[in-house]
């Protein structure tokens, strides 16, 4: 019997790792974590699954239910959102877990940033633009941020900013990051990146407010900031890794041309 943490990727059921399809399939208990997952994910669930929603759970009545299973000798799926190493929770539930001396796995999902940069179709390490992306949100009721952690530090690298949990603090967001970022820097809104339902709102870091607020339908929660230079842009460097004359080893400038990475 073993729980497996398994990444249940942004919400398409089909974005989720065969590894992960796999392991909920053949788990006849599966805990999901309801406030972020579509039930679409839950369709590989076995039929006859015991499934449970841990949105209104609290972490012993999560780990009551893993050692009833472990009582049983049933596998469990246990599904967060996204990637489980980013606000997943997942922590707390291995350590205790562990200590029991209940058997863990984890596999890794697709994390939202990716479905949303997949969304926008961005690169967000363009050469000469941006070389490094920061996973980051605001603080929380439950989540104070560390020393150092702030928004406004992070703005003074100038580089690309995935901001999580954050879009009810959209106008301290932008108000944080003008002063470095300008206020002409290109940013985007994803909502729910890979749902049917999905949104992609473009704008500036000066429009962005105004954009969300002209949206019909309101957009809360699941959803993700991006703000950065390679977001709209299309006036970058190529990168060196296929420029022909760029001799590297799995295309020494001898055997260049032959079209292969
Ligand atoms: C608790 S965090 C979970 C992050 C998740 N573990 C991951 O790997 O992306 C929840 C936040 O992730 C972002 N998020 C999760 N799924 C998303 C999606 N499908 N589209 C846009 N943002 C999403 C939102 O900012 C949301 O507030």
């Amino acid at each position: 019997m073993t729980v497996h943490f398994i990444g249940a990727g942004p919400g398409a059921p089909d974005l989720l790792t065969l590894r992960g399809r796999d392991l909920i399939a053949a788990s006849p208990i599966c805990l999901y974590a309801g406030s972020l997952i579509p039930e679409a994910v839950l369709t590989h669930c076995p039929p006859d699954a015991r499934v449970i929603n841990t949105a209104p759970l609290d972490l012993e009545a999560i780990l009551a239910e893993c050692r009833r299973a472990h009582a049983e000798g049933l596998d469990v799926a246990r599904l967060h959102s996204g990637d489980l190493s980013i606000w997943s929770a997942m922590g707390e539930q291995l350590r205790r877990l562990r200590a029991e001396g209940i058997p863990v796995s984890v596999t890794p999902g697709v994390p939202a940033f990716a479905a949303a940069a997949a969304a926008l179709q961005a690169e967000l390490t363009l050469p000469g633009l941006a070389q490094s992306l920061v996973l980051t949100r605001t603080p929380g009721r439950a989540s104070a941020m560390p020393p150092g952690e702030s928004l406004a530090n992070f703005a003074k690298t100038g580089t690309t900013l995935a901001i999580h949990l954050s879009i009810h603090k959209l106008a301290e967001v932008v108000q944080t990051l003008t002063p470095a970022y300008g206020p002409d820097c290109p940013a985007a809104i994803v909502y729910r990146a890979s749902w049917p339902d999905e949104r992609i709102l473009r704008a500036t870091l000066a429009n962005l407010e105004v954009t969300l607020q002209r949206e019909k339908h309101a957009i809360e929660r699941t959803a993700l900031i991006l703000v950065g230079p390679a977001l709209a842009a299309e006036a970058f460097q190529e990168s060196r890794l296929y420029a022909a004359d760029y001799d590297r080893r799995f295309r020494p400038k001898s055997v260049e041309g032959d079209g292969d990475d």
